[in-house]
């Protein structure tokens, strides 16, 4: 049995804590600046298990595995107040654009680190999580059990730090993307005469059935495509008008741009 308590229980923290609720093997624990957070994660019938603590230093205290989901100006005041706690402790920090260096500098090298970037369809446990495991002090057990709780609730990356800005652009970036894209749809659906609602319902189940059809089929995403695209029919005279248009192109220079930005912001 082990102890992961996670400091900020908001969005992504408590989608976290959420996903390992009925795991018997981890003792789940947290603490928010907000009363009314914790005390609805503790009512909440998918953590039957939470222990609400009352300051940083209580779970740096109580937990074995300290989850850091605060927003990433937090995080050095954070860690400097829990440092004199996290002796033979793991830190795993959420927080984008935190790196392992400066993580472990605000913890004054107390404890092993772990930098995770996870994205948002982990609030449905269906996240892609990054972890970048190269802090000597994790050793194999360590480095074993982060990925078995990550593993537990979404699919788990183990990157070198030197690709998370790749892997922020795409993954992290990318539930931004897909609902662009599925708005355009809904826009487009309004506009040949759907309501709003028939539109957005057709389309989630559009995105879903395409999806699941990608995940199951042995097919390439290009073979996919060309299925739906008869020779001299309309799905072509559309997707001819994207090639056109260099959809492709111009989503390829978007996660760029995404790229070059996070390499700024991480300088
Ligand atoms: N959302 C995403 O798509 C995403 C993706 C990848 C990574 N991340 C990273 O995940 C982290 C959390 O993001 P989020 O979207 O979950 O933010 P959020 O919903 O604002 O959650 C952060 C929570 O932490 C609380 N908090 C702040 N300082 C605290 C402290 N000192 N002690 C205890 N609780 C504290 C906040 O309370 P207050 O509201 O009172 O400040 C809030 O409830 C960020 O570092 C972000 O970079 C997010």
């Amino acid at each position: 049995m082990i102890t992961l308590g996670c400091i900020g229980c908001g969005n992504m923290g408590s989608a976290i804590l959420k996903g390992l609720g009925s795991r018997e093997d981890i003792a789940l624990a947290g603490y928010d600046r907000s009363t009314t957070t914790l005390q609805t994660l503790k009512d909440d019938a998918a953590l039957p298990r939470f222990t609400i603590c009352g300051s940083e230093e209580q779970v740096a205290e109580h937990a074995d595995y300290i989850l850091l989901a605060v927003k990433p100006d937090q995080v050095e005041p954070v860690l400097a107040r829990i440092a004199p706690r996290l002796a033979g402790k793991t830190v795993i920090s959420i927080a984008a654009g935190v790196s392992q260096a400066a993580l472990k500098q605000y913890s004054g090298g107390a404890c092993a680190v772990v930098r995770c970037m996870p994205n948002t369809p982990a609030m449905v446990g269906e996240g892609i999580f990054a972890l970048c495991l190269e802090d000597p002090d994790l050793g194999e057990a360590r480095m074993q059990t982060v990925q078995d709780i990550f593993g537990a609730i979404g699919q788990v990356m183990v990157l070198p730090e030197s690709k998370f800005n790749a892997f922020t652009a795409v993954a992290g970036c990318g539930p931004a993307y897909v609902f662009h894209f599925m708005e355009a749809l809904v826009e487009a659906a309004v506009t040949v005469g759907f309501t709003r609602q028939d539109a957005t319902d057709m389309i989630i189940k559009l995105c879903k059935g395409s999806v699941k059809l990608a995940d199951e089929s042995d097919k390439h995403l290009s073979v996919l495509r060309e299925m739906v695209c008869s020779p001299a029919g309309v799905t072509i005279a559309a997707v001819n008008h994207l090639d056109r248009t260099a959809v492709r192109g111009n989503i390829i220079d978007a996660v760029l741009q995404a790229r070059t930005r996070g390499q700024e912001m991480s300088k």
